[in-house]
This record gives C-alpha cells, sequence and structure tokens, in this order.
C-alpha cells in the first residue's frame, strides 16, 4: 500500500491489520514515536493522522492509506516547531520516554485551539501518561507554545 508519511510517499509491504506504530517503526525506522501499552492507554505513540491525534499501536495501517500521517520527525523540518521551542525553552523533558506523543497531542491541540485554557491542556493531554509527572511543565510549555505561535 502507499503511506504518506512525513510529506513522503512510501510503499509498503505489510499485512492491512498491522498497527501503524509497528510500520512507522519496524517498516520505516521512524523511532521517534514510541510503543508503551499498546492498547490505547498511554498516549506514547501519538502521531497525527490528517492533523489529528491518533494512537498508532491502535490504528491498522491500512485505515490510514491515502491520509496524511505526521510523526514528532516531521513535525518541523528543523525542530523549531511553537511545541518544540516551547519544550527546549521550559526544558520539560526528563526521561523522554513519552515526549514524543505529548508533543504531538500538544501540537494537534494548539493546531485547534491557538490560546488553549488549563482545562483545554488538560483534557487535550489526559491521554498522555508521564511517569516521570512533568504534566506541570507540559502545561506551562504549552501555554508558552502558544504565546510563540502568536509572535
Ligand atoms: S503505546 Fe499506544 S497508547 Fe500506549
Ligand atoms: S518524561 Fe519520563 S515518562 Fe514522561
Amino acid at each position: 500500500m502507499k503511506l504518506q508519511v512525513n510529506g513522503i510517499e512510501h510503499d509498503v509491504d505489510a499485512p492491512p491489520d498491522m498497527p501503524l506504530l509497528w510500520v512507522l517503526r519496524d517498516v520505516l525506522h521512524l523511532t521517534g514515536t514510541k510503543f508503551g501499552c499498546g492498547i490505547a492507554q498511554c498516549g506514547a505513540c501519538t502521531v497525527h493522522v490528517d492533523g489529528a491525534p491518533r494512537r498508532a499501536c491502535v490504528t491498522p495501517v491500512s485505515t490510514v492509506e491515502g491520509k496524511v500521517v505526521t510523526t514528532i520527525e516531521g513535525l518541523s523540518k528543523d525542530g523549531m516547531h511553537p511545541v518544540q521551542r516551547a519544550w527546549t525553552e521550559l526544558d520539560v523533558v526528563q526521561c523522554g520516554y513519552c515526549q514524543s506523543g505529548q508533543i504531538m497531542s500538544a501540537a494537534a491541540l494548539l493546531a485547534k485551539v491557538p490560546a488553549p485554557s488549563d482545562a483545554d491542556i488538560d483534557q487535550a493531554l489526559s491521554g498522555n501518561i508521564c511517569r516521570c509527572g512533568t504534566y506541570q511543565r507540559i502545561r506551562a510549555a504549552v501555554h508558552r507554545a502558544a504565546e510563540f505561535g502568536k509572535a
């Protein structure tokens, strides 16, 4: 099947029910997207499908054929997406394992809601679990990214 990932069309030979996460990591070698739980409970595998956040671990690859998939590697060309800038400035990351998913969820939120409230942020990122407890910095960084987005 043909898959559009990070602006590149790939010919992928994979079973239609293979999870998108497996295809991204093991076939396309885009390992920025992480495997946490495999059952849509942790958010580590979050990518964008047509701009909306999607749990890649429970998304059969055939369902994204003809759609636009974006992973953390494709969020920006130079790591300067407002969310990435804010994450760096506020030093959000601890172990880092959950952070690709956090960033992709935050970027999808800001694309829809340019100036989110605390409640908007908490709701949009409620499915992204951080074992290191970086939630306070994540929330602050989303607000900071919203300021960058205005600039
Ligand atoms: S690995 Fe997909 S939600 Fe946890
Ligand atoms: S930074 Fe370690 S799990 Fe979130």
